[in-house]
């Protein structure tokens, strides 16, 4: 082998010029951050981005991604996480110590319900579930052990839509920090820090990825304080992004509001041509009256996401909701949303939500990017096979 070969593949004299700028940031990947000298390396301060240290505490690309979700949410501090599950994680993990208690209502995200039920009682937190529509009665649930109340609107699967403004008030007024699962509006549909909500979390994975092949979560705030708590957690517990997937955020970002509007639009015009359907005894979509919470999506909203849900007739075997379900040509079976392909998953409701007053089979939709007519066409076929 050339002697220097080696060498001259690691090392080289040139530089690239400053200043480059193209429409699209940069991909930077990093575990080393190599330092112009050790007193440089001895100066930085990973707190802050004036500098950079070590891969896993951000490089040029992350720092662009969080400035551009901070901006987007209201807030003024971003960190990037593996997911949005791990978004809830280190909110909770951030804050909680043993004997805490937190409320989530009871429509909340379920692997965020699950992570209480196991991981946290281990650590001694204990979870009360609250009725996100009444907030008379949440604020009797308040008490002295009360550290974190989560929200979620709309509430996951079935759709209800909080009484966001009565919760957090009442959150407030007792000195409880309250967090928001923000998935659904995206940034978009409300502003959570104008309501006093003081940390936003999201799961980029669905509409600001839009692409259903990138995991990837945010915590957002606007108290320097809180934000660095967070920050010391983030850091020990070595949460980090990849690179490329962080490229692939800030491809998709800047299409975000329209993406949200056309899913709207189409979920909303297939949504309330379900309701005449006689198959179907109630959608379950914000936006229409129908749906538990709707006065309150009205109160904050105009816009809403391509989510909502149905429930066909008790009367059915769950055997036709499958069929009806498999029977789907442009619909996909599988979870997540915000995607370009549209999505249909049956899900089982009694054993999801005992407490709920709904009744029926549900089948959730997550509705993509196609043409609504095509979608229209492919429900009808199905459900008039499955149930004609
Ligand atoms: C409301 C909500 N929050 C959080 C998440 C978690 O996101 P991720 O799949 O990135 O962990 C999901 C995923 O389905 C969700 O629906």
């Amino acid at each position: 082998m050339k002697p220097d070969a080696a060498n001259a593949l690691i090392h080289h004299a040139y530089e690239p010029p400053a200043g480059f700028v193209s429409p699209q940031v940069g991909v930077f990947k990093a575990s080393t951050v190599l330092f112009k000298n050790v007193a440089a390396m001895r100066a930085r301060d990973w707190r802050t981005k004036a500098g950079y240290t070590y891969g896993l505490h951000g490089t040029p690309t992350t720092f662009i991604l969080e400035e551009r979700v901070a901006a987007l949410e209201g807030g003024r501090h971003c960190m990037l996480v593996p997911s949005g599950l791990a978004s809830i994680a280190l909110v909770n993990q951030a804050l909680l110590k043993p004997g805490d208690e937190i409320l989530l209502p009871n429509n909340v995200y379920g692997p965020s319900r699950e992570l209480a039920r196991t991981e946290l009682a281990r650590f001694g937190v204990t979870h009360r579930l609250y009725d996100p529509l009444d907030a008379r009665a949440f604020a009797g649930l308040l008490g002295e052990r009360t550290r974190l109340v989560w929200l979620e609107a709309a509430g996951s699967v079935t759709m209800e839509f909080p009484d966001l403004r009565g919760i957090v008030q009442a959150a407030r007024a007792r000195g409880v920090m309250t967090a928001i699962d923000n998935t659904w509006g995206a940034g978009l549909a409300f502003d959570g820090f104008a309501l006093g909500i003081d940390i936003v979390v999201q799961a980029l994975t669905k509409f600001p990825s839009g692409g259903g092949d990138v995991l990837m979560g945010s915590v957002t705030t606007r108290d320097d304080a809180l934000h660095e708590r967070l920050k010391l957690t983030h850091m020990h517990l070595g949460l980090g992004v990849a690179g490329n997937d962080a490229e692939a955020l800030l491809r998709s970002l800047p299409s975000l509001p329209l993406r949200y509007r056309a899913h709207d639009h189409t979920a909303r015009e297939l949504a309330r041509w379900l309701q005449d359907r006689p198959e179907v005894a109630r959608v379950l979509h914000p936006a229409l009256q129908s749906c538990p919470g709707h006065e309150h999506w009205r109160d904050l909203c105009t816009d809403a996401a391509g989510l909502f849900s149905i429930l066909l007739h008790e009367r059915y075997a769950q055997a036709q909701v499958d069929a009806f379900v498999d029977g789907l040509r442009l619909f996909g079976i599988g979870y997540s949303w915000a995607g370009p392909r549209s999505l249909a998953v049956p899900y089982d409701l009694k054993a999801m939500r005992p407490d709920t007053p709904l009744a029926g089979h549900l089948v959730r939709f997550s509705i993509g990017l196609e043409e609504a007519a095509s979608l229209r066409a492919d429900l009808e076929q199905s459900l008039d096979r499955a149930f004609g």
